[in-house]
């Protein structure tokens, strides 16, 4: 089956070339019915997916991973999300024991003392539950830019992630912010108000602060660490 699904990666690219959000996700949701999946951390980027998916009821279920630390404003944008759609966007959750025995060993902020720590408690509250969330799918939709991060520049609009065993189609790898911005003000879509305060890419509350202009896209993302240990384990890039 992973060999199938490889395999139609380079004719499905040619088939999605040129095609609109819409018309893209609408194929990619009819060619897996049933087995497509999008991720969502309610950014602006996800906002407009998650528009253009249930504004046009497609068949493509719609998840958050609830670290537990995500700000109060996260869970507002998720609520206003539900009310306005009309729908009830699962969340997945850490492993009960895994985050007690973790927290017990080293205290609720031990991501501040150590990368390992950090990693630790993003594989528990983010890497593992995603591993459920996705499990039985065949397509992850992801709201990933080019402009976020040097390591984003070069990804592909549908690629294959090993480790998942899924394809990931990012659907608006090519957008600027300026078009993200202009299509939530032109669908008035729900969006997290932190946006408007310097907060660009938006992560646990912990780990994530306001970036100042001329600052790097994820330069307000564990920002006492090194640029190049920044990632979380959910994508490789
Ligand atoms: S991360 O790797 O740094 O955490 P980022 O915040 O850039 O990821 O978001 C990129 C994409 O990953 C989002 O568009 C979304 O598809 C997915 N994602 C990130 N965080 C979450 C989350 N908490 N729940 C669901 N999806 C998420
Ligand atoms: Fe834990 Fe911070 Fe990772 Fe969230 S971003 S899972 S709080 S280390």
């Amino acid at each position: 089956m992973s060999d199938q699904l490889q395999n139609i990666i380079t004719p499905l690219t040619y088939q999605l070339g040129g095609l609109s959000l819409d018309d893209g996700l609408e194929m990619i949701s009819r060619d897996f019915v049933g087995r497509t999946t999008f991720s969502s951390s309610f950014s602006y980027e996800d906002q407009v997916i998650t528009h253009a998916l249930l504004s046009r009821r497609l068949p493509v279920k719609i998840f958050t991973l609830d670290t537990g630390r995500m700000f109060a404003e996260t869970y507002s944008v998720w609520s206003s999300t539900n009310d306005r759609y009309n729908t009830s966007i699962k969340a997945y959750y850490p492993n009960q024991e895994h985050l007690e025995a973790f927290i017990e060993e080293n205290g609720p902020n031990s991501f501040y003392a150590s990368v390992d720590n950090r990693k630790n408690c993003c594989y528990i509250r983010k890497v593992e539950p995603l591993k459920r969330a996705l499990a039985g799918n065949q397509v992850w939709i992801t709201g990933l830019r080019a402009e976020h991060s040097p390591s984003r520049h070069d990804l592909q609009q549908l690629e294959w992630d090993e480790g998942n065993q899924v394809i990931k189609y990012h659907p608006i790898l090519h957008w600027s912010t300026e078009d993200v911005i202009d299509y939530i003000r032109k669908y008035n879509v729900p969006y997290n108000p932190l946006h408007d305060r310097g907060f660009v890419s938006i992560g646990c509350a912990p780990c994530t602060r306001a970036i100042r202009p001329g600052e790097d896209f994820r330069a307000g993302r564990w920002w006492w660490e090194d640029a190049e240990k920044k990632e979380c384990g959910l994508h490789s890039n």
